[in-house]
């Protein structure tokens, strides 16, 4: 749930895999995390061919029709999140389980009744047995919600709702899983067991999961097979008005007749086709590569960019994750550069346009120095880090770190106060929050300081950057600050030193 690469890139890469696994008859993709128990599907979950092209999709449709005549086509939008299987018995709900590898699937049932909007209980006149296949999926303004308070609290952000659905939904923090509101669509069916009759096409399948209380497939089109071309370009222009991702168009043939004549190859049935939509790309210029420092050290290139616009909002700044991908890429300065962004917030750097590279333009040597202080920067695999604990830049960002709601918090001591009172010498390390004044900071900053020094210790510990982990290890050994500050280092024996002494939560009491 952490992606290292644009979708393009990886459909691309599971595309060779393909080719590759033809040889080896073994598949790719499986969701199971190991942190669930295993269940295993009445029915095979299968996934589906992807076609990525006007012509790849006519060549689907059209092999159809030669085989099976003129058929009727459902068009509906692919969601982007996580596919999951829900099995009623007895018209109760009774598990939720992940696609896995199709087989077998971790059951996540207890994190699936905090979904919203899915009935417990089935209508009378609904089979023994059934197993409802859908999605779950997690709209834009929830995504933005979560992600804009991760970022307040100076945590990393997901870079896709699909990320954090799949994140959320295999969550073992219950209390995490119920604050963060999912949704689910259902657009087929598994198991079917009982005197009930199954319905005859997908579009009598939409009608009953809806009449069952089930969330449905919005904007669904019924068409013939010249037609599907032009469904599927409409569904992808009403796209961006969506409130929910969504990365492509399935399109399925109408008849369970057909469908079943048509039936399954390896993995994906012969009725049915997922047109991918391309990403959102534009071509702009590389204007330079800064490199930040990170509260730890850790520089992290960035690509400032010639502003421009891409799926609504302007991008100006594009992050390259290391030293490696910019070498990787063969960026340079002054590159014309392909900026895509396929959904998630955060643009990715795809490539460079090397036709359009100018005479001169040379190769991004990468500083063997800090650029804020100077010191010689240290190599640690991929991950290139300043040394200098006293860098003016790290100490900048520990005491942002330090003051925001992950640390002590303390409201408005924010970037732009924290740059004033370090460059001004005001403050030179965490510690020194405490001895600011009137004269240094407004009064609701002071008064929310003052708040901040009967914070608990497991507060002072995170907003030291000390981990969960090393946190509890040092609690379980000592009481309180004063104990622990030679350990934990400078800015510890600072706060010491100023007479501050926090004790752990539960020591208080
Ligand atoms: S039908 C046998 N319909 O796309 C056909 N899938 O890439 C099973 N998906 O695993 C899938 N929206 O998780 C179908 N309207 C839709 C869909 C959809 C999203 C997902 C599903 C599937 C994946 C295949």
């Amino acid at each position: 749930a952490a992606p290292e690469i644009s979708d393009a890139e990886y459909d691309a890469l599971k595309r060779e895999m393909r080719a590759l696994e033809k040889n080896a008859a073994q598949a790719v993709g499986d969701d199971r995390s190991g942190e669930w128990p295993i269940y295993r599907h009445r029915e095979r979950m299968l996934s589906l061919e992807k076609a990525y092209t006007e012509a790849e999709l006519r060549t689907f449709v059209e092999k159809v029709a030669s085989k099976s005549g003129e058929v009727l086509w459902v068009v509906e939008p692919k969601y982007d999140g996580l596919a999951i299987s829900v099995t009623y018995e007895g018209g109760k709900l009774v598990r939720a389980v992940t696609r896995g590898n199709g087989e077998e699937g971790d059951d996540v049932t207890a994190n699936f009744w905090k979904i919203a909007g899915v009935p417990k209980e089935l209508p009378t006149g609904a089979p023994e047995v059934v197993e409802v296949r859908g999605e779950i999926f997690m709209d834009y303004a929830e995504f933005a919600r979560i992600n804009a308070e991760r970022a307040e609290a100076g945590e990393e952000v997901f870079a896709h709702p699909r990320n954090l659905a799949a994140g959320t939904v295999k969550s073992k923090d219950a209390g995490e899983v119920a604050k963060r509101r999912l949704s689910a669509v259902f657009y087929g069916l598994g198991a079917w067991e009982g005197a009930a009759k199954q319905p005859e096409t997908q579009q009598a399948l939409h009608a009953l999961l809806k009449a069952w209380g089930l969330p449905g497939v919005e904007r669904v089109t019924v068409v013939k097979t010249d037609e599907v071309w032009g469904a599927v370009e409409t569904l992808g222009r009403g796209r961006a008005k969506l409130a929910y991702p969504t990365d492509g168009a399935v399109v399925k043939v109408d008849s369970r007749v057909i469908q079943d004549a048509l039936g399954v190859s390896d993995e994906a049935p012969r009725w049915a086709v997922a047109f991918k939509y391309p990403p959102d790309r534009v071509t702009t210029r590389l204007k330079a590569i800064t490199l930040q420092v990170g509260r730890t050290g850790v520089i992290t290139p960035v690509a400032e960019l010639e502003p421009v616009k891409i799926g609504g909002t302007t991008v100006a700044r594009a992050t390259l994750h290391n030293a490696d991908e910019i070498a990787r890429r063969d960026l340079r300065v002054g590159d014309y550069v392909f900026v895509e962004k396929a959904g998630e917030i955060i643009p990715a750097i795809t490539g460079v346009d090397v036709e359009r590279r100018g005479e001169g333009v040379a190769v991004f040597v990468f500083s063997e120095k800090c650029q804020v202080c100077d010191t010689g920067l240290v190599r640690e695999g991929a991950v290139v880090r300043c040394p200098n604990g006293k860098c003016v830049a790290q100490v900048k960002r520990r005491i942002e770190f330090f003051a925001t709601p992950a640390g002590v918090g303390i409201k408005g001591l924010g970037p732009a106060l924290i740059e004033r009172l370090v460059e001004s010498g005001k403050i030179k390390g965490v510690a020194d929050v405490y001895k600011l004044t009137r004269e240094d900071v407004p009064e609701r900053v002071l008064a929310e300081i003052e708040r901040s020094r009967t914070a608990e210790l497991e507060r002072f510990l995170a907003g030291l950057g000390v981990g969960k982990k090393r946190a509890a290890e040092l609690m379980a050994k000592q009481r309180d600050l004063r104990a622990m500050a030679d350990e934990l280092g400078e800015d510890a024996r600072a706060l010491v030193a100023l007479g501050m002494n926090p004790q752990s939560l539960r020591e208080k009491k």
